[in-house]
């Protein structure tokens, strides 16, 4: 029974931990041959628009932070919460050091782009 006990504890620990350092534990982006026609635009808009400053598939921050797995974690790096809307915004109005981008996108491109971010 105790050591039933320790190995809970130690789960525990180890699962705290990862809930702490966030990203590392993530699933892993949807790999690019199993994406869906509109997730594979959207790709192709954000190597268009996003990539530049953003990686997505590592964690490396490049001129902005990682957008790997932005949807599976609660919180943008802002603090706001991590959904369409908040993203949408970014997007469209841009932030403190990053450019309004919305006005070189169709909505449908904004739509599959989103599309794409949530297979991170
Ligand atoms: C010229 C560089 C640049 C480009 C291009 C760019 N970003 Fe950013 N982005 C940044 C920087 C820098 C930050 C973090 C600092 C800040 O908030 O201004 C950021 C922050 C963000 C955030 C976090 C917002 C928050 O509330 O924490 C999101 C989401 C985001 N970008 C999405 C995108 C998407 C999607 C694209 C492509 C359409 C894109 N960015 C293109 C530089 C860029």
């Amino acid at each position: 029974m105790r050591e039933i006990a320790a190995a809970m504890t130690a789960m525990g620990v180890v699962l705290m931990m990862a809930a702490a350092t966030g990203c590392k534990k993530l699933p892993p982006p949807t790999p690019l041959d199993q994406l869906t026609a509109q997730q594979t635009h959207g790709y192709e808009v954000y190597q268009a628009h996003c990539a530049s400053c953003h990686n997505d598939r590592t964690n490396d921050p490049l001129n902005g932070q990682s957008l790997r797995g932005i949807f599976k974690k609660q919180y943008l790096t802002s603090g706001a919460p991590a959904n369409d809307d908040r993203v949408m915004n970014a997007i469209i109005v841009g932030r403190p050091m990053m450019p309004a981008l919305g006005g070189d996108m169709t909505p449908q491109e904004r739509e599959d782009l989103l599309a794409y971010m949530h297979t991170l």
